[in-house]
């Protein structure tokens, strides 16, 4: 009885298994699929999943209420075809994640017939490899070190080289104090290929931050989800090397010399963060907003410093072509209310770009944009446990007020203030 228990919701559907007779005796409600299966990160507990369907709102709720006091573990409602008044699931463990290895929208051996390396076998096999190693990961291992070949370590050396030398006077002061530590204590290199494992321990250290390899490409939800514990999804397959200068997807060279350096940087990590907290249980459309909203941030923002303007956005950094447009860029201040609505290609030079005064106003205002979203509870990480904290009743409010006048938490004093 000591487990994890999921529970999926659905009202109104056609089936009707042939498992009803528990829940439809009490409160008539279909009990149409359960399985269980001893849960992968305690081999003590158990996870196990019911499906049901009913027409009777009020009857789930009464249900879900029932197992709660049951059961000594936890219950997750995952769905309940999207009624209004249902929260989406959203992972509440930082081993939660574990459940987006398998959920990913394409693995990420499928190439588009476009792709660069569509016709390689060779490519395509070595694609499998990444993905499989993404697929098989759990939270708390290791990630695998990867042998890369000659050809690779060239196609790397080609992009390092090249946009090393437009650093100094396109990117932001935070990426350039960070570049030098990865190239003392994670092997950046012009001939070298860094291995995920020892940047994440470097990120860990600086901020918190850690890697997680990816099979494929996520869900919005879920990859903005991996940000509110501080975890960020990369890749580790490096792009076709008949095309060193460019690529239709992230790939190492993008995660690891346009995004990692930032993580390392407190303020950007706080930002970061911010946005993936936000997107917490979030309704489908302000999912969206918020995936605007990081795209004109993380991947394409620009920052103002001093009396110049400079890159942070990974896309940008990682592309040796838009990085030096910059005298063409149309430039707009940093407005999350604006920019969640910006209309934007993925394969082009973007038509548009947001700066930001700094790291932490643009955290601020993400956080007063968090509080435009509908829904019922506000959320916390507690970096202790790695956890989120739903905060939806006054205990749990005057938990927070208790851990806050112990100045335990800075992030905790932090997101008080949002709930006064
Ligand atoms: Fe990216």
């Amino acid at each position: 009885k000591n487990g994890r228990v999921f529970v999926e919701l659905q009202q109104d559907a056609e089936s009707h298994g042939p498992e009803t007779s528990l829940l439809t005796a009490e409160k008539g409600i279909n009990l149409t699929h359960i399985e269980s299966r001893p849960s992968r990160s305690n081999s003590q507990e158990y996870e196990i999943f019911i499906n049901v369907d009913t027409a009777c709102s009020q009857a789930l709720d009464e249900v879900i209420d029932g197992l709660r006091t049951q059961i000594s573990g936890h219950v997750h409602e995952l769905s309940r075809n999207k009624q209004k008044d249902t929260v989406p699931w959203f992972p509440h463990e930082i081993h939660d994640l574990d459940r987006f290895a398998n959920q990913i929208l394409s693995y990420g051996s499928e190439l588009d017939a476009d792709h660069p390396g569509f016709t390689d076998p060779v490519y395509r096999a070595r694609r499998k490899e990444f993905a499989d190693i993404a697929y098989n990961y759990r939270h708390g291992q290791a990630i695998p070190m990867v042998e890369y070949t000659k050809e690779e370590k060239d196609t790397w050396g080609v992009v390092f080289r090249e946009l090393k030398t437009l650093y100094p006077t396109h990117a932001c002061r935070e990426h350039n104090r960070v570049f030098p530590l990865l190239e003392k204590y994670c092997g950046y290199r012009e001939d070298n290929i860094p291995q995920l494992e020892d940047i994440s321990k470097f990120l860990q250290s600086c901020t918190g931050f850690r890697l997680r390899p990816v099979a494929g490409l996520l869900s919005s939800r879920d990859f903005l989800a991996g940000l509110a514990f501080r975890v960020f999804h990369s890749t580790q397959y490096i792009r076709h090397s008949s095309k060193p200068m460019y690529t239709p997807e992230p790939d190492i060279c993008h995660e690891l010399l346009g995004h990692v350096p930032l993580f390392a940087d407190p303020s950007f990590a706080r930002f970061s963060q911010e946005i993936g907290l936000a997107s917490l249980g979030a309704p489908d459309e302000f999912i969206e907003k918020l995936a605007t909203v990081y795209w004109f941030t993380v991947e394409f923002g620009l920052c103002k410093q001093g009396s110049e303007i400079k890159a942070y956005g990974a896309g940008l950094l990682s592309s040796f072509g838009e990085l030096q447009v910059s005298t063409y860029w149309r430039l707009h201040t940093f407005d999350p209310e604006k920019t969640c609505i910006q209309k934007y290609p993925i394969t082009e030079f973007q038509p548009v770009y947001f700066v930001a005064e700094s790291f932490e106003d643009a955290k601020e205002k993400v956080r007063k944009f968090a509080g435009t979203i509908p829904r019922p509870f506000s959320v916390r990480y507690n970096p202790y446990t790695q956890s989120i904290e739903v905060l939806d009743n006054t205990q749990q409010l005057r938990n927070l007020a208790d851990a806050i006048s112990g100045a335990s938490c800075p992030d905790a004093a932090s997101h008080a203030a949002t709930l006064q």
